[in-house]
């Protein structure tokens, strides 16, 4: 393998398996965000990268159907345990070191930016939107998410 080549863009669902499983590898053994998984949820893996793989194939290329309520298992979570901005400004950190590990090109720059829309909407719904200004922490959301300058219209 030539470690020298350009890395490619994500072309289909083989490549966002790829990307989600390296991902939520990386998610459930993070110090922050890994307990919503691993303690609070318990989720078990691979009953969701099937779903998750559903989810991001039907938002980047609409060649898969994802039917479930997205929002219901974050509200669930956040009564457990209060989903926090910097809970959400690392997620998206892992989302964006995931993605720039492997690919490069439009649909990466998507995925990514799709990532971080969904990140702040989901902060906003269960927080207010009041959420993406401060935090309690005093760790935004944009600080950790805005690792490279770009806009996300
Ligand atoms: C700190 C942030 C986040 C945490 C801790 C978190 C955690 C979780 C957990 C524990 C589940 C339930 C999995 C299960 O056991 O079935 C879940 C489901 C899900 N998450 Fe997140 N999540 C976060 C952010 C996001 C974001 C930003 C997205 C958007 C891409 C997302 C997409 C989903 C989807 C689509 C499901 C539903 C899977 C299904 O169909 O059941 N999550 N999340």
């Amino acid at each position: 393998m030539n470690h020298f080549a350009a890395a490619a863009d994500i072309s289909g669902r083989a490549d966002l398996d790829v990307v989600l499983r390296r991902f939520y590898t990386a998610a459930f053994a993070d110090r922050g965000i890994g307990p919503f998984f691993t303690e609070i949820a318990g989720t078990d893996l691979e009953a969701h990268l099937p779903r998750i793989t559903d989810f991001w194939e039907r938002a980047l290329f609409r060649t898969a159907e994802y039917r479930r309520d997205a929002f219901a298992p974050h509200a669930a979570l956040n009564s457990a345990r209060a989903l926090t901005a910097a809970d959400f400004g690392r997620w998206v950190q892992l989302w964006h070191a995931t993605v720039d590990g492997l690919h490069r090109g439009p649909n990466a720059e998507r995925a990514k930016a799709q990532g971080e829309r969904i990140a702040l909407a989901l902060h906003e719904r269960l927080a207010g939107p009041e959420a993406s200004m401060a935090s309690e922490d005093g760790l935004g959301f944009v600080p950790l998410a805005a690792l490279e300058l770009r806009s996300v219209a």
